[in-house]
């Protein structure tokens, strides 16, 4: 994460612009403030923590932008215009980074709504694409169908989007995630191919596993009738897991490889190789035809009173039987606008999120949870609970 020290902070006056560069408010909390920043068109905040006379200064991780050229030449901007001292800094303006990668890389909704599009024949997504050797080769030998590449490790993201880049390769996008949700939010019954290449296997905490009868579910939902999910795995316990939790499906054909040679090998597969270990398929065809999402609920809130929220806030945890709210932190832009950050949705899938309420109006800011069953649970809860405050 691109980040600065500096020693002081001076005539901080918003808003204010420079070079396609917007700050515009400032949002004050216990140990951190939130500039609210506007560079090309995202929004996030820059994170501004004094410790020790010292003030570290850095993009604010739930709002960070897709694309963090926006965010590093942000910071260079605030750095060179508010900031005397500088004692360290950790980021550089790359010139590729701000615009080359942004027709590949994709926020979550971004990507749902290119999936919508039908630009292609076929839409096939990789789960934890890594190194994106096998990604990569997909999309190069298939040039018709649209490769949705998801993982959760952002670095790989910005590495795989500059190898597709300089492969002039026009059909693969990237987003940064949980695949377990994005799949959620995915409509039924349009994915051709999912693949799932040596995927961790957890072996001590099974549940963190990517595959569950939930993920699953969301995967049967979203192929087509015939189409496949593919599982590639060094890890016997897993392949083992899997196919027990396969069986217990319905209308699927399942077929199972051993050392199956594919044309194009992962790192991960090249170190199993070398070490004589065997490699695993397991194939699962769906034949079933599944029922569409329901996307009616727009998870707003109703009208909210700021200033009796901040005189009743409290760091606090409910617990429910498939889903928690966590009430984190809160900050003020001022007495009538204020900003709370809370995480919540499934134990396993917990979200991040702020919301911000003013006498007008609250959402959920930037950007809103996706629209997960747990998510909307807890939306609900949270939307009760913040009400009871304003008692
Ligand atoms: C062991 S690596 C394998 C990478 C690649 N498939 C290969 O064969 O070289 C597992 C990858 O899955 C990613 N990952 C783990 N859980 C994930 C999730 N829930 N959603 C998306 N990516 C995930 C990790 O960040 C990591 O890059």
């Amino acid at each position: 994460m691109p980040n600065f020290i500096a020693s002081s902070i001076k005539g901080l006056n918003l808003p204010f612009k420079k070079d396609n560069v917007e700050f515009l408010k400032i949002a004050k909390g216990r140990n951190i403030d939130f500039l609210l920043t506007k560079s090309g068109n995202e929004e996030f905040f820059i994170a501004i923590k004094e410790k020790d006379n010292k003030f570290v200064i850095k993009g604010e991780k739930l709002t960070r932008p897709a694309k963090v050229g926006l965010l590093q030449k942000a910071l260079e901007v605030f750095k060179d215009e508010f900031c005397d001292g500088i004692l360290s800094e950790a980021f550089a303006v790359k010139k590729n980074s701000l615009t080359q990668n942004k027709d590949i890389i994709k926020s979550e909704k971004e990507a749902l709504e290119e999936l919508n599009l039908a630009k292609f024949d076929e839409i096939c997504i990789e789960v934890g694409f890594g190194s994106g050797r096998h990604l990569l080769y997909q999309a190069l030998t298939n040039p018709n169908s649209l490769f949705l590449g998801i993982e959760i490790y952002k670095p790989a993201i910005e590495q795989v989007a500059k190898l597709a880049i300089k492969e002039g390769l026009e059909n693969i996008i990237l987003t940064n995630g949980d695949a377990r949700v994005f799949l959620s939010l995915a409509n039924s019954n349009t994915i051709f191919k999912i693949y799932l290449h040596f995927p961790v296997p957890w072996d001590d905490s099974p549940h963190r596993r990517v595959i569950s009868a939930e993920f699953l579910k969301e995967v049967q939902r979203v192929l087509k009738k015939e189409a496949k999910f593919e599982l590639r795995s060094d890890s016997r316990a897993y392949v083992d897991f899997s196919v027990i939790k396969f069986l217990d499906m319905d209308e699927v054909e399942i077929s199972v490889y051993k050392n199956r040679n594919l044309e194009v090998s992962s790192k991960y597969e090249d170190r199993w190789k070398r070490q004589d270990k065997d490699i695993y398929d397991v194939i699962l065809t769906n034949y079933q035809i599944s029922l569409n999402l329901d996307k009616d609920n727009e998870m707003e809130f109703d009208k909210l009173n700021p200033r009796k929220i901040a005189l009743n806030f409290k760091n606090e945890t409910h617990k429910f039987s498939d889903f928690f709210v966590h009430f984190e932190d809160i900050y003020k832009f001022s007495d009538d606008e204020i900003l709370l950050k809370l995480s919540f949705g499934g134990f396993d899938t917990a979200e991040n999120r702020f919301i911000y309420i003013c006498n007008e109006s609250s959402s959920y800011f930037i950007n809103k949870p996706l629209k997960t069953e747990k998510n909307l649970k807890a939306h609900q809860k949270i939307g009760e609970l913040l009400k009871q405050w304003q008692i």
